[in-house]
């Protein structure tokens, strides 16, 4: 049986494709500042999850970049999250940056579990699923849909500046994963 979730949206015609290289950005406040959703979709070989097939959460850590000569964007996931899995099972990830007007719908999904409830459903976002790639949201006015390419755990031993375990990972909070995706599509919303 299909879920709510199964892909069909065709890709909005507001938004234009730009090339990495040419997509000029602030990455620090791009991220750390505006926030990104990281959204993924869980494979349909795997079992259909309680909220449906893909799921969401706010990011504010990770980075743009250039390695393996190939444009990449990074992301940061606690194992904690139930986004994890998804990312995990699935090729490749989104991340999507939204206007200021969605600030409060962010930090709805930034503090909410999509183990607890369908949190996409509750957004009012829209989803662009299309097969093949990770899924978006149509509000967005910056889309990168990333292939997985290499994931990382971090290693507390790894820390040279020490203070930040304590800052950020004292009381059995998790060490980050490390997420680096190809960027295969940036798309831009249309002025
Ligand atoms: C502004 C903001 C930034 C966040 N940045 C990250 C991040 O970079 N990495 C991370 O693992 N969690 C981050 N979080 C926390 C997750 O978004 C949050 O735990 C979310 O509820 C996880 O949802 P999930 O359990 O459905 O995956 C952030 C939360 C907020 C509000």
């Amino acid at each position: 049986m299909a879920d709510a979730t199964t892909p069909t949206d065709p890709m909005p015609r507001n938004f234009s494709e730009v090339d990495p290289l040419d997509f000029a950005c602030r990455p620090a406040h791009l991220l750390g500042k505006q926030w990104a959703l990281v959204t993924a979709r869980m494979p349909d070989a795997q079992p259909l999850p309680a909220h449906g097939r893909i799921n969401t959460m706010t990011a504010a850590w990770g980075g743009l970049c250039w390695m393996w000569e190939r444009p990449v964007a990074m992301c940061m996931v606690r194992p904690e999250r139930y986004t994890k899995a998804f990312i995990d099972a699935a090729e490749c990830f989104s991340l999507c940056f939204l206007p200021k007007e969605y600030r409060k719908t962010l930090a709805y999904l930034g503090t909410t579990s999509g183990r607890d409830e369908d949190k996409i459903a509750r957004s009012g976002l829209t989803l662009v699923d299309e097969t093949g790639i990770a899924p978006w949201f149509a509000q967005s006015e910056v889309v990168m849909v990333c292939r997985k390419s290499y994931v990382q755990p971090m290693e507390s031993a790894c820390f040279t500046e020490r203070e930040i375990l304590e800052q950020h990972y004292s009381g059995g909070a998790g060490l980050h994963d490390i997420y680096y995706g190809r960027i295969e599509r940036l798309l831009v919303r249309d002025a």
